[in-house]
């Protein structure tokens, strides 16, 4: 055994990228240059790119990756050329193929193009306070907002042209612009196709930081900031304090309207976050942790394929409990707390805890071939394999290695060299493996590294072994979830609400334990009808996270109608978010605990609210697609 273990690791996937049609492996990009152009009017983006290309391989044409784009022109050094945009393949677009003379090393490749209505990446609505539009490419969308090697494993650095009539923000640093309608952004660090955005619409910043503002619209600025703006700059800090300095001089954010897609988007400059982190108690910030994690596990080091996706997740998830393990221990400290640093540790483990049932959830309910850690995703929609696997399953892949190689003091200095070695570059998981025995080896620790299981780990479906949790502060949770199972086997007094001592995440998991027991036992619907009398703070809770569980305890227990008041207001929220992680199981939680037809109701009156990727997701979870 030892590093023969990377060269089997290897053979376990794809040399190159398999969702590209792009031949992106003969070039190296020196540089890009995208313009683009807003129309609210015709809901289109007018674009033109600029490659500056090193030919690797004397290729005799470069391959481009487009989907439902309107290619107008192609130049290559000035010249106009012939090119050819072949016909759509499945989930990869059209490739467009340009030729090229094989005997010049270094080309500039020019392509005028617009963007149509199929456009996955984009989104026009009406704002607030006018016409807006975003974009969202990750993992594979950015070859319909222009043409590209729409792989992460090709990185270039950027200059952003964005021409509009209302305020634009890109992936970059805001450069002085006297052109009217004319923002220009520079983004000198190399970033690969997916970090690539723009937003349009009547955009206000306010400070949240010393280098940090945040972006919305004016309605709700002024709540975003309050927010955000004790924990930023503390996030920052303490995140360079675990990797290194922060690199890309700002960290800014940008808050979007309601049917933005994710939680939060790790755009280089600009953070896209969904508004319902607006919650007015800083419960959700840790969302903020992770995206600025992302600066540099993903952004500076980032997956050579979406089949490597846990390079990126799993090691954000990492790196955003260390962060929350250690604003707590901070917090703890100001309050003269003596068990500071154990404290933080408990909080840490705490937050592993939910982790542990999402990925237990995960790995119960979702297809089994992506529920490895290094997938296959040949012929394969990145958009389907994802799930909290490569989130989850990664961050405890690491947390097995962390504490196998002797715990945090241990493997502190691996993230630093890890980080550094990767600094700009993409990677795959044989590359991972092979960085851990270089800097553990020379430090007697090659046994540790031999004895790990790494096909299973790696290779194997379903659940790894269970680390052992300190359990100090799920205790607490678990002591009343147990009266409500021994009321519910043996009956006696109903429970009465004992959840005010519980902080911040405490509820979320109280909720979803008490529907992960509820699954197991026979529970009489009429009792948990009394659960809104017992529990009303959480019906009224404006936080999704426990509107999210609330319902599915109920109604996926109490027998609910259709017309029933618990049911309508939990259908109507459903229209008021776009955020998939509560779009996508809201529906099929209407499915499964009330009717299918009703959930296809519920959703046709909405669906023209949600984003192109949400809608077809949704379309895919009801069986309407
Ligand atoms: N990069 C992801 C979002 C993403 C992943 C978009 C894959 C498209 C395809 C982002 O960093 C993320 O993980 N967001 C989470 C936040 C959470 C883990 C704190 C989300 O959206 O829920
Ligand atoms: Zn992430």
């Amino acid at each position: 055994m030892g590093r023969e273990i990377v060269e089997s690791i290897k053979k376990r996937f794809h040399e190159l990228d398999p969702c590209t049609n792009s031949n992106y492996s003969k070039f190296k990009v020196v540089n890009t240059e995208l313009t683009l152009s807003v129309s609210f009017k015709s809901k289109t983006l007018d674009g033109r790119v600029i490659y500056d290309l090193k030919n690797l391989a004397d290729a005799d044409k470069v391959i481009f990756d487009t989907s439902a784009l309107d290619i107008k022109e192609a130049k290559v050094n000035g010249k106009a050329v012939k090119y050819e945009l072949k016909p759509v393949t499945p989930i990869y677009g059209s490739p467009l193929h340009i030729p090229l003379d094989p005997s010049n090393k270094e080309s500039k490749v020019e392509i005028i193009f617009k963007t149509t209505d199929k456009c996955t990446a984009i989104q026009f609505i009406e704002g607030d306070t006018g016409p807006y539009v975003f974009s969202q490419c990750e993992a594979i969308h950015a070859r319909s907002l222009f043409p590209c090697f729409d792989t992460p494993a090709v990185k270039s650095p950027y200059k952003f042209i964005g021409i509009s009539p209302a305020v634009v923000t890109m992936s970059g640093r805001p450069q002085k612009s006297d052109a009217p309608n004319t923002y220009v952004f520079d983004q000198p660090i190399p970033i690969p196709s997916y970090l690539v955005s723009i937003t349009s619409g009547n955009l206000l910043k306010a400070p949240i930081g010393p280098r940090s503002d945040v972006y919305s619209e004016e309605p709700s600025l002024k709540k975003c900031q309050w927010e955000f703006e004790k924990d930023m700059e503390n996030f920052i800090q303490i995140a360079e304090k675990i990797v290194f300095d922060y690199e890309w001089s700002r960290f800014d954010s940008l808050v979007l309207p309601s049917s933005f897609p994710y939680g939060g988007m790790e755009i280089p400059n600009m953070t896209q976050l969904t508004p319902t982190l607006i919650s007015g108690d800083r419960t959700q910030v840790k969302v903020m942790a992770h995206e600025l994690a992302h600066s540099w596990s993903g952004n500076l080091v980032t997956n050579s394929s979406w089949e490597h996706f846990w390079l990126n997740e799993g090691w954000t998830v990492y790196l955003e409990r260390r962060i929350v393990g250690a604003i707590a221990a901070q917090e703890a400290q100001n309050e003269g707390r003596k068990d500071a640093e154990e404290y933080g540790e408990q909080v840490r483990n705490f937050n592993m805890i939910n982790g542990w049932n999402e990925l237990t959830d995960t790995c119960q309910t979702f297809d089994e071939r992506y529920t490895k850690l290094v997938l296959n995703l040949e012929n394969g929609d990145p958009d389907d394999s994802f799930s909290r696997i490569p989130y989850e399953k990664g961050f405890f892949f690491l947390f097995h290695l962390e504490t196998k190689l002797g715990g945090i003091k241990e493997f502190d200095p691996f993230i630093k060299y890890y980080f550094n070695k990767f600094k700009y570059q993409s990677l795959n998981t044989a590359q991972f493996v092979d960085t851990l025995y270089d800097f553990y080896e020379p430090k007697g620790k090659k046994e540790v590294l031999d004895n790990i299981d790494w096909e299973t780990w790696l290779f194997v479906s379903g659940l790894p072994e269970k680390p052992e949790f300190d359990l100090t502060l799920a205790n607490q949770v678990y002591k009343l979830v147990d009266k409500w199972v021994n009321y519910i086997e043996k009956g006696g007094e109903i429970p009465g609400d004992e959840t005010q001592h519980f902080e911040g995440e405490q509820h979320m998991l109280f909720l979803e334990t008490l529907t992960a027991k509820f699954k197991t036992l026979k529970v009489d619907p009429a009792t948990i009808k009394q659960f809104p009398k017992i529990y009303p703070k959480y019906g009224q809770s404006k936080n999704g996270e426990i509107i999210s569980r609330w319902n599915e305890l109920l109604i996926t227990f109490g027998q609910y109608t259709s017309d029933d008041e618990i049911v309508t207001s939990f259908a109507d929220w459903l229209g008021t978010v776009g955020r998939m992680k509560y779009v996508r199981p809201g529906y099929v939680l209407l499915k499964d605990g009330v009717s299918r037809d009703f959930a296809v109701e519920v959703f046709k009156k909405y669906e023209h609210t949600y984003h192109p990727i949400c809608k077809t997701m949704v379309k895919k979870d009801l069986g309407l697609a």
